[in-house]
């Protein structure tokens, strides 16, 4: 690929600077805001210098040579980031890290739609990348810009996911990576990817908001590129979800789609997608993008419900969701600036509403962990709002893997997950749903007769 030139800009005063010269915490010297990557054709908000039309990469081309390149045995056209790296011209193609992420699966939920009362609902599985979450798309994009770079070391503060594709793609690029975990509140699977990855992996004595903290400090003082989702390349990456949602809906646009919030960098990415595309021509509309939080990790609805989102909240977060546990997150403006573009919501689920959102998606044989369970959750409540109608098509992404979070599944199903005063709170209603997913292992003794009676109990009750 050839280079365009990129620039960033400020996404708080529009300041502009050549990609290389950021600084290492990727905030602006001037007003301490986060950037965008923006390219010679990107559409300004609020700035007369747009180019011309002739200047614009062609829509129809581009669907063509995207097409093409699913044919291709290149690892940079076999990548369903790179595939579009047209539209994210950040590296040379000679430096791509590439473990052929995305092409991920867009699956359909009728049971859950059913349940709802929509017509449809449709689910983007991020989870179905290499490492098991959404963050190959992101990561992928960053490291590839890191190696361009020379940096030898990069390093990241994670709830376990970012850690894990960081870790990952490091060790494909023979390149040092250093992980910032809070003790004790990451799911195991994710622990162990970053261990079986080579990383160098820091368990610290605090939350994740306490390990961005440290890291801020450490990558001013050391040759190490920070890959949290501050990092404006991450979010090329994971514009590219977008991408190929629409071109496996052969270009329709969805009305909505639902994302869960952590850091709060993921919706902005992909609203950034859409818009990119609505600005060549190749959508005619963009989709309503929704946030939804954890009630225990909502600084983002606390936000807007008690300023309109003036200012943020922070919150001590508290959430079995340990991928979203984060109460200061960082691109929180960027995400704000998201659901006011294109006209999204943000809602705020319980625990027991997380879990069993997570049992029904698992139920249709598709399986995610607890975070990205809250989208079905907070469509629920959009739906009872009379924010999203009958016919309209939503997108949910599911961010990560069900394997990510086994012990959380396996406390559910047992009945475990819980606290009695939690239980209590559930509606007679839920309760019901809840009995009909719960499907605990059974223990019996290795006797023909009494699996045979157990079973034949069972299958009466499936036809009664
Ligand atoms: N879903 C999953 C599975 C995640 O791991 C994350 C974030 C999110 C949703 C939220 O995305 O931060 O862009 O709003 N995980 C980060 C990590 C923080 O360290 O793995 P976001």
């Amino acid at each position: 690929m050839k280079v365009a030139t990129h620039q960033l800009r400020c996404t708080e005063c529009g300041a502009r600077i050549a990609g290389n010269a950021v600084n290492s915490i990727f905030r602006c010297p001037i007003c301490n805001g986060l950037y965008d990557v923006i390219y010679p054709w990107s559409a300004i908000p609020g700035e007369e210098s747009s180019p011309s039309a002739s200047n614009l990469p062609n829509a129809s081309a581009l669907r063509w040579l995207w097409q093409e390149r699913r044919t291709s045995t290149m690892p940079v056209d076999q990548s369903g980031v790179w595939r579009f790296r047209d539209l994210l011209p950040i590296v040379d193609d000679a430096n791509v890290v590439t473990l052929r992420e995305g092409n991920t699966p867009l699956y359909d939920l009728p049971r859950a739609a059913k349940s709802i009362g929509l017509d449809w609902i449709l689910a983007k599985h991020q989870g179905m990348n290499p490492t098991g979450s959404f963050k190959d798309t992101g990561m992928t994009a960053a490291l590839s810009v890191a190696k361009e770079r020379g940096f030898e070391w990069v390093a990241c503060a994670s709830t376990g996911n970012t850690s894990a594709a960081m870790a990952a793609y490091a060790a494909r690029a023979g390149m040092r990576s250093i992980v910032f975990i809070p003790e004790g509140k990451i799911a195991w699977g994710k622990l162990s990817q970053s261990m079986d990855y080579g990383a160098l992996t820091i368990q610290l004595k605090t939350d994740f908001d306490g390990c961005v903290n440290v890291l801020t400090d450490l990558v001013t003082r050391f040759p190490i590129m920070l890959l949290n989702s501050v990092n404006p390349y991450r979010l090329e990456g994971q514009k590219t979800p977008a991408f190929e949602l629409v071109e496996q809906l052969e270009w329709q646009v969805p009305e909505h789609i639902i994302v869960p919030g952590g850091n709060l960098a993921n919706g902005s990415a992909l609203a950034k997608g859409f818009a990119e595309m609505h600005h060549l021509g190749l959508i005619s509309r963009i989709p309503k993008v929704s946030i939804i939080q954890a009630q225990g990790a909502n600084p983002l609805y606390l936000s807007l419900q008690e300023n309109g989102g003036e200012e943020l909240i922070p919150v001590k977060a508290n959430t079995r969701a340990t991928a979203i546990r984060i109460g200061n997150p960082a691109s929180w403006r960027k995400a704000l600036r998201a659901l006011r573009t294109t006209g999204g919501w943000c809602e705020e689920v319980t625990e027991q509403e997380i879990a069993l959102a997570k049992a029904q998606i698992g139920s249709e044989g598709i399986g995610c962990e607890p975070a990205s369970a809250v989208t079905l959750a907070g469509l629920k409540k959009l739906v009872a709002q009379g924010k999203i109608g009958r016919e309209e098509r939503v997108v949910l992404v599911l961010t990560g893997h069900t394997l990510k979070d086994s012990n959380y599944t396996i406390d559910y199903h047992r009945g475990e997950l819980f606290t009695p005063e939690e239980d209590a709170e559930i509606s007679a209603a839920d309760q019901a749903l809840h009995s009909a997913l719960r499907k605990p292992p059974l223990v019996l003794d290795p006797d023909p007769d009494t699996v045979f009676r157990m079973l034949e109990s069972q299958m009466k009750l499936v036809h009664a």
